[in-house]
């Protein structure tokens, strides 16, 4: 940027941010304000339309991917001279001088790939969520990103979706925490914006199906879907991300009521709105807009700031203010926003980072990557659905084998799982070399070399290891090719042929262990009833091959909890803990016949589950149990005990009931959790304390309220030490 500070006051980062962000609202031109909300891919300044762009003012930010569907494909990657040279074109070109933001969907990890937001919703760890977020922020920022597309905070409650694998699953309280942690972790050093997507009820797509349709009417949407999305807001989240579905007819690039009346009004959020990729374009599919004109009228009507990728406020907006079809001063607001952010951000102050020649241009792979945290996260993702005594392995006796069969065996990039933009597979170990290691390391040379690694490409030669082997691993799930954005199942159970090959292995041997590496819950009954030990491995980001190794071997603790109910077939899908009751609930004697005439209608496995040895005392009430309803607590404990041998760290889960209300209330939802350290044989004293608000929800008049009545408060749900105390507010 050129000219003195004096008479540019928004260069001046003395000044109070709104007050620079005035200064230059009043310098600018129409053109120059809609500039800001346009969005434009991979923005280059050796392209001459591209240049035009920069050096008129008309583009704000850039997206760097490699397309709609930049999740699912690879890039060549940041690199941050080009990062420079962009900058470097947007603030020596054009009048004012203005920084572009520059993003990126940096989801679970930049270079340092943590295990998918699923798997880290696995350890319900808000801490470790942070600091796997942190570092993102820290690889992110040194490669010259500004704004990141995540956290993802919809509420999956359907395994057939692709994009659950981004989620954290199916509790409001639970990815309300998590998302508030991972926003803290992204925008702390104040150098990289977060954004909480997709606005809203995203996870409820049709069919489990991308881009379709969404039917929820705004009293769930308000105690459901939308609750991460004011957790988000009030952690300070900087952007939020339309939904490309329509919520009952109404699609979200064009929801005034939810954009601006919810978001912006009712809650205050001052941040920036962006679309989705072409969102707004699409109005025009969803058949609401009659073309790229009227799209943008609406959008831009309905509250959002920021056109990624559609060109229809580049193209429209101006045009139709000029016309007095939209008032100026939506633009000014949006605009506002944006330029907001980016003095949040210090885009406006001489010597930022973000700017060109501040840092160094080997950017990020000047950090390495961070294993110990990468391990730690796998570690704490790790599931152990079933184990019968199998684990942990013992080296195999002197004439014995053990056998490791499966694809993944030697996979390095699958285990990364989806959204991975800047993360390399060959900075992973694969499974099978980290197993051998892991023996040689426990038993030496000929232990290593007992084992055998069989990708299972010829289902005869596996039979014969396994009928050999004293215990069989065998590696099964889902490439990350299938998870993600528009990679939707219709059969959530294992991949074609996996199960027969491992029913013929259940067959033979003499001890079988299954890992399951998945981007979403799948079907496992038949995996459970078949192995004598199961461990589920959300994609476990680039230690995953060696910490499962650790894990079979002793010398990790798989402390994972299921985020989502784990469902029987496709069939029981939409499935979650917090069901609404139904009026003709099934009396307790029907345990195992559900409304299905052929099947059970629980979960294979409910949320919250996952063996870690802990037994829990019975859960009682600190103070009484009556709490004032205005401004009360309520306070309970219990005592988990670990009779085990290795540490455990637990979330331990607090559900509630509120009996009467004047809308139905699920019959059961996390009121609260915490993750607590249990060292082997020890106890812990686990305690609660709840505001009364906490029992609240939004009633009839979509207003929130906390009524009098009780509520009863369940600790250890589905375990057979399960306990519970009723509350009572007046
Ligand atoms: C994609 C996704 C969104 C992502 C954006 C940019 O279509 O829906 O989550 O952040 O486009 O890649």
């Amino acid at each position: 940027m050129t000219g003195h500070a004096t008479d540019r006051p928004w260069l001046e980062p003395g000044l109070p941010a709104r007050d620079r962000v005035e200064a230059l609202l009043a310098e600018m031109t129409l053109p120059e304000l809609v500039g800001q909300l346009h969005q434009s891919a991979n923005v280059d300044p050796t392209d001459p339309a591209d240049a035009a762009l920069l050096a008129t003012g008309a583009i704000g930010s850039t997206l760097l991917a490699s397309g709609a569907l930049a999740g699912a494909e690879r890039d060549e990657g940041v690199d941050r001279a080009r990062v420079d040279a962009l900058q470097r074109a947007a603030t020596s070109t054009s009048r004012l001088g203005l920084p572009l933001l520059v993003a990126r969907d940096v989801i679970h990890g930049h270079r340092t790939i943590a295990p998918i937001p699923l798997g880290l919703a696995a350890s319900a760890d808000e801490d470790l969520v942070a600091d796997v977020a942190r570092r993102a922020a820290l690889e992110a920022a040194a490669d010259g990103i500004t704004w990141t597309f995540a956290p993802m905070i919809d509420l999956v409650e359907d395994a057939r979706w692709g994009r659950v694998a981004e989620s954290f699953g199916e509790s409001p309280l639970l990815t309300s925490r998590l998302g508030a942690a991972s926003i803290r972790g992204f925008q702390e050093s104040g150098r990289l914006a977060a954004c909480a997507k997709h606005f809203v009820g995203y996870g409820l797509s049709r069919g489990g199906r991308e881009y379709a349709s969404v039917d929820v009417g705004e009293l769930t949407l308000r105690n459901h879907h939308l609750r991460p999305f004011r957790a988000a807001v009030e952690a300070g989240v900087h952007t939020v991300m339309a939904a490309f579905s329509d919520v009952d007819g109404i699609p979200m690039h064009s929801h005034r009521r939810l954009l601006r009346e919810v978001l912006k009004e009712e809650w205050g959020f001052d941040g920036v709105v962006v679309a989705d990729w072409n969102g707004i374009g699409e109005l025009v599919e969803h058949g609401v807009a009659a073309d790229l004109r009227d799209a943008a009228r609406l959008a831009i009507e309905a509250g959002v700031d920021v056109d990624m990728v559609s060109g229809a406020y580049h193209a429209h907006l101006a045009e139709l203010v000029e016309r007095g079809d939209v008032p100026r001063d939506l633009v000014l607001d949006a605009a506002r926003r944006v330029l907001l952010l980016k003095v949040r951000l210090g885009l406006l102050d001489p010597g930022c980072p973000a700017l060109p020649g501040v840092t160094p241009v080997e950017g990020s792979r000047a950090l390495g990557i961070d294993r110990d945290l990468a391990a730690r996260a796998a570690a704490a993702s790790l599931v152990v659905l079933k184990d019968d005594d199998a684990l942990p392995l013992a080296p195999p006796a002197a004439g014995t084998t053990l056998l490791l069969t499966g694809a993944f065996a030697h996979e390095t990039t699958g285990l990364l799982g989806t959204w991975v933009l800047d993360g390399n597979g060959e900075e992973v170990v694969p499974i099978g070399a980290a197993l051998r290691s892991g023996l040689a390391g426990l038993a030496g040379q000929d232990s290593a070399g007992s084992l055998v690694v069989d990708t299972g490409g010829f289902p005869d030669v596996t039979l014969r290891h396994a009928r050999e082997a004293g215990t069989t691993i065998a590696l099964v799930g889902e490439h990350p090719w299938r998870s993600g954005e528009d990679a939707a199942v219709s059969d959530v159970g294992l991949p074609h042929g996996q199960l027969d090959l491992l029913r013929a292995i259940a067959g033979v041997a003499k001890r079988l262990v299954v890992v399951v590496l998945t981007g979403r819950p799948l079907a496992l009954g038949e995996v459970l009833a078949v192995a004598d030990a199961v461990v589920l491995a959300f994609h476990p980001g680039t230690e995953g091959g060696a910490v499962i190794a650790d894990v079979l071997l002793g010398r990790a603790s798989a402390v994972g909890h299921l985020p989502m109910s784990l469902p029987r077939s496709a069939g029981h899908v939409p499935i979650s803990h917090a069901e609404r009751p139904s009026g003709r609930p099934l009396p307790a004697s029907a345990t195992g016949r559900g409304r299905y005439v052929d099947s059970p209608a629980t979960p294979l496995l409910p949320f919250g589950a996952g063996a870690t040895g802990l037994s829990y005392g019975p859960l009682r009430l600190v103070d009484g149990p009556a709490v004032a309803v205005d401004g009360g607590t309520a306070r309970v404990a219990l005592t988990v005990t670990n009779s085990g041998d290795v540490d455990v760290r637990e979330p331990v889960l607090l559900m509630m009931r509120d009996e009467v209300a004047e809308v139905t209330r699920p019959l059961r939802e996390l009121a609260d959790l915490a993750v607590v350290d249990v060292p082997a044989g020890t106890s812990r004293e686990v305690a609660f304390t709840l505001p009364s608000a906490a029992f609240g929800y939004h009633g009839r008049d979509l207003r929130h309220r906390v009524d009098a009545g009780r509520v009863v408060l369940t600790a250890g749900w589905g375990r057979p030490d399960e306990s519970s105390v009723g509350v009572d507010l007046v």
